[in-house]
């Protein structure tokens, strides 16, 4: 190429998630046998209810542009979860549905940062949010917590890393990448906070249904008009429904501020495949037996692959509230060597194990929090059960 590349790119960060399970497939097309916890998303197929909508859509020719924002009917969809689910009443106007969670959170990060701007990022995060974050031109401001914290943050955190100039705070519950949520205690001293400071509260609830143990979700947006209307929440129907490659996700907030995102959204996509719409709608207001189900078989692997991990020696894992991750404390190896090459971090430790246990994981390097990994049980039990006795025949022979 004969010109340079916008520095916008050259600064910005592959998705590091994306780029191991490229790197586990690349081994696999070897012949290698790699056990991949690196992916984020479900391995259920999706509901055949939502596919035969998606298939009736194209036969009934509902194949052309639509609203920019959505079509009505999913729109009424959305409104009618938020009402269902979380107990918080939007209109039209403060609904926008996207190519997946991932473009409404692109939008609102075009719509409402700009150079100048301080956003609040608890680590550990989801990798997306700081590159977003800086592709506006504003600065992600990174809140340590760790596992003494149950990688939460509180009020206190908030008044230590809030300026003039910190407009919003990313909260995402449950956690992707620590499977930690929110109890509505911890939520209202976040929101007390967030009001009082005018900051906005962006609250990814993309793995709001997939809770263990009896958790009960809350949404930060149902704690009260003031917090309400200072919340632009973010979800889809990716994790919840099986339904990642279908790209629908959705923000509820400020007119305002949907209506700017969507300006952003008609300047750039137009609106989410008209085809994925319609099954979103089926989705959304058909049968829920099925998240049940799914849910139920994430308890059981979160299970399993928590308390393999924790039998291994230099592993210490939480038990996640929900989300489909365990996110390991891996800093007991740090220091021990593996033919000839000392473990110094969650990077090292994750070359550690594609090498020598041919089990992909993502470095916890990569979400803000060098101690950890993460793995994603969206796997089966026979994978589970297999990796987890790799990755602790390595560990044991580390010395
Ligand atoms: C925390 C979090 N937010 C948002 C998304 C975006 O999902 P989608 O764009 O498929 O709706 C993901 C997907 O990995 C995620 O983990």
């Amino acid at each position: 190429m004969k010109r340079k590349l916008s520095d916008r790119v050259i600064n910005l960060k592959p998705s590091a998630t994306l780029a191991i399970t490229a790197k586990a497939n690349e081994l696999r097309a070897k012949g290698e046998d790699v056990i991949g916890f690196g992916v984020g998303e479900p391995d259920f197929d999706t509901p055949a209810n939502i596919k035969e909508s998606g298939i009736r859509s194209i036969q009934a020719g509902k194949t052309k542009y639509t609203d920019v924002g959505g079509i009505k009917e999913l729109k009424a969809a959305v409104i009618e979860k938020f009402k269902r689910d979380n107990s918080i009443t939007y209109k039209p106007s403060e609904i926008i549905v996207s190519c997946g969670g991932k473009h409404s959170l692109y939008n609102l990060c075009m719509a409402f940062f700009e150079p100048g701007d301080e956003v609040l990022v608890p680590a550990p995060y989801w990798v997306s949010y700081p590159p977003m974050v800086e592709l506006a031109g504003a600065a992600p401001v990174i809140i340590p917590t760790g596992r003494d914290k149950d990688f939460k943050i509180d009020s206190d955190d908030l008044a230590r890393y809030t300026t003039p100039r910190t407009k919003a705070l990313i909260l995402n519950y449950p956690s992707n990448p620590s499977g930690g949520s929110y109890t509505e205690g911890e939520l209202a001293d976040i929101g007390r906070f967030c009001v009082e400071k005018s900051v906005y509260v962006v609250s990814d609830e993309i793995y709001e249904k997939l809770v263990y143990d009896g958790f009960t979700h809350t949404s930060i947006a149902s704690l009260g008009d003031d917090i309400r209307q200072m919340t632009i929440i973010v979800n889809g129907v990716s994790k919840t429904y099986a339904m990642t490659g279908w790209r629908i996700g959705y923000a509820a907030g400020p007119e305002a501020l949907i209506s700017a995102m969507t300006k952003i959204q008609s300047q750039s996509t137009t609106n989410a495949s008209s085809v994925a719409q319609w099954a979103a709608v089926e989705a959304l207001t058909g049968p829920q037996d099925e998240v049940e189900q799914m849910r139920r078989e994430f308890e059981a692997r979160r299970k399993l692959i928590v308390d393999g991990l924790n039998a291994i020696p230099g592993v210490t894992c939480r038990n996640p509230e929900g989300a489909f991750y365990a996110f390991p404390d891996v800093s007991g190896t740090f220091g021990m060597s593996y033919s000839g090459t000392k473990i110094t971090g969650s990077m090292d430790f994750a070359a550690f194990l594609l090498s020598e246990a041919k089990v992909a994981l993502v470095p916890g390097a990569e979400f803000g929090d060098d101690n950890c990994v993460r793995l994603s049980y969206a796997a089966s039990t026979a994978q589970i059960t297999e990796g987890v006795r790799r990755i602790g025949e390595a560990v044991r022979k580390l010395k």
